[in-house]
């Protein structure tokens, strides 16, 4: 797998910060394990990155939607939840609804660290936590 520049096999992007740049994936993970990173993913919707115990990027991005009515959402890191503050949806670490009014999990996309450059790539195949084909496909 050698992407070019900018995309990738199987529509896959650079992760980027802001101003439209690639982010290192070094420069996520010097936060300590726990941290949800924002960045700009897949058709620049913004994206949760999960720096894992073991001082990488989890393989499972989850897109910063809420999928009540598309509020963005801070993750309380003391609660170890996505709180929507438009309506008051929680989701759980993973992304799976804890609390409605919302009724369907976050949406994921792939993410692949090569050569220190985060490629984030479309999630269709099962979704993981619900073991059904995800909503969004
Ligand atoms: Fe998030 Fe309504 S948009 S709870």
């Amino acid at each position: 797998f050698t992407p070019p520049k900018e995309i990738g096999e199987g529509g896959a992007i650079l992760a980027k910060d802001k101003l439209g740049n690639p982010i290192p994936a070094s420069q996520i993970l010097a936060n300590p394990p726990g941290t949800r990173a924002l960045v700009a993913g897949l058709a620049g919707e913004p994206t949760y990155l999960i720096v894992t115990d073991a001082n990488t990027l989890d393989g499972r991005g989850i897109v910063d939607n809420c999928t009540h009515l598309g509020c963005t959402f801070p993750w309380n890191e003391m609660a170890e939840q996505f709180q929507c503050p438009c309506h008051g949806s929680r989701y759980d670490a993973e992304g799976s609804v804890v609390r409605g009014p919302a009724n369907r999990p976050l949406k994921l996309v792939h993410v692949a660290v090569i050569d220190d450059a985060i490629w984030l790539s479309p999630w269709t195949e099962i979704d993981p936590r619900m073991g059904e084909r995800p909503w969004w496909v």
